[in-house]
């Protein structure tokens, strides 16, 4: 179904189109993306149309999320081709704003949740998770969701948003979704355009060794240490992976396991060439 979308890029505009969704007692199901939109994208799309009546989608590169050294100028942008994809899933609006109103002169608040913040991509990513929880309760704060749908793709960022609408009681209900992978297994993402023809098909070793660390852990391994060895030795087999972290870490609280005893979470990041890839698989001892 092919639908006229709208475009909002001020603020002023959003808030109006929202209390008149609003007046007529209608939800509001929210997708905040950066663009560059592919399947797993509209699978949040098509979500979110399920659990609401209007679904707005955001697209905004948020400059506060990228590193000094990181690829905030040549991240990925193609809006005509995104606002084509989004309205064959049915989006009604998409929020498109400018950076300057995001973050005008002298903007200076900043959202930091402790702890989960600072493991895992937090590392080598120190300051990229105050720029996405900031952008994502201002995201909220402007669109009023009922319901926002996020990626387990990017796991570490949907435990954080969690934690920040419980913690500041913030009223949208934060709905997870399974991550979308190509034919061969290789996680979707904006960065996979980064990847050579030679890379892309080296990176497929991240999802095969995610495999064989569920097999193992399906055929009763429960050590974290030995599941952990094994997917860093396959990795590290194929020449040009460069491991940033592979962790095995509790699925609620992110905290180091060296039992797989409760629910859990793989999760790794791995630079090949000019990309940093990340990718998980949960791992729930009940199933
Ligand atoms: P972006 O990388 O564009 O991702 C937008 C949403 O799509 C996120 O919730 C992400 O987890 C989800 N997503 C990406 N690839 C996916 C895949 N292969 N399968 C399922 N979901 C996938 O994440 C961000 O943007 C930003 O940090 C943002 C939340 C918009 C804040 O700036």
């Amino acid at each position: 179904m092919m639908v006229d979308v709208k475009v909002i890029e001020d603020i002023a505009g959003m808030r109006s189109y929202v209390s008149g969704i609003k007046a007529r007692g209608d939800t509001i199901g929210l997708v905040p993306t950066m663009g560059y939109l592919h399947e797993g994208h509209l699978s949040l799309m098509r979500k979110a149309g399920e659990l609401s009546d209007h679904v707005v989608i955001s697209i905004f590169v948020n400059p506060t999320q990228f590193g000094p050294n990181e690829d905030l100028d040549r991240y990925p942008r193609d809006f005509e081709r995104d606002l084509d994809l989004a309205s064959s899933v049915g989006v009604e609006c998409i929020f498109h704003p400018r950076s300057q109103d995001i973050y005008p002169k002298g903007y200076a608040t900043y959202i930091h949740v402790e702890g989960l913040s600072s493991v895992l991509c937090g590392v080598s990513r120190p300051t990229h998770f105050r720029g996405v929880a900031t952008v994502v309760a201002k995201l909220f704060n402007i669109v009023e969701p009922d319901i926002a749908v996020f990626g387990e793709k990017d796991y570490q960022q949907l435990v954080i948003i969690r934690r920040m609408v419980a913690d500041l009681n913030m009223k949208v209900k934060i709905v997870g979704y399974p991550i979308v992978r190509e034919k061969d297994g290789l996680a979707m993402s904006s960065r996979n355009r980064y990847l050579s023809q030679q890379e892309r098909k080296k990176a497929t070793v991240l999802s095969r060794a995610l495999k064989r660390a569920e097999d193992m852990f399906y055929n009763g391994e429960r050590d974290a240490s030995a599941i952990r060895e094994a997917l860093v030795e396959m990795i590290m087999g194929e020449d040009g992976c460069n491991i940033d972290y592979v962790e095995i870490v509790d699925a609620d609280d992110l905290s180091r396991l060296r039992t797989i005893n409760r629910k859990a979470v793989i999760a790794l990041a791995v630079n090949i060439g000019k990309a940093r890839l990340i990718d998980n698989t949960i791992l729930d001892p009940s199933l």
